[in-house]
């Protein structure tokens, strides 16, 4: 798997979520790193253990910023997260049970992230935007 760098093409303009974004990259970059150095399966396995944990504070953090909005897709937008989640923990046994962290893991890691990114989060991220751009706005209905 190639290096994956963050850059502005997938940036939410929401400072919080744009770093929990970058971290994420981070640790799947840690986890291609320490795989093509061969390192021994304990390392991987608290990788492994370490993305999981790390993907799963963000999506509550995403969830929860949606639901304080009333974003209406909250429901979508959360089975999308547990399905990737629920991936992660088949790869995580997969891994426990003696299979090898190949290339194609790692690609559809960053993958699957990007284009969530780019579709999923960015119409939470609009709605957000929207709605501040709303607040800020003069109400400039007459009674
Ligand atoms: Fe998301």
């Amino acid at each position: 798997m190639a290096k994956f760098e963050w850059d502005n093409s997938i940036a939410l303009g929401i400072r919080s979520i744009d770093e929990q974004h970058k971290a994420l990259f981070d640790w799947v970059n840690t986890l291609n790193d320490s795989v093509k150095r061969g390192d021994g399966s304990k390392e991987v396995e608290g990788l492994i253990w370490k993305l999981i944990t790390y993907v799963t504070r963000h999506f509550t953090e995403e969830e929860r910023l949606m639901l304080a909005c009333n974003y209406p897709n909250l429901v979508s937008h959360r089975r999308e997260h547990d399905q990737f989640v629920e991936r992660l923990r088949n790869i995580q046994i997969k891994f426990l049970d003696g299979h090898q962290m190949d290339e194609a893991i790692l690609d559809f890691l960053v993958d699957w992230l990007v284009c969530h990114i780019k579709g999923t989060d960015q119409s939470y991220s609009r709605f957000i935007h929207k709605q501040e751009e709303e607040a800020r706005s003069p109400n400039l209905t007459l009674l």
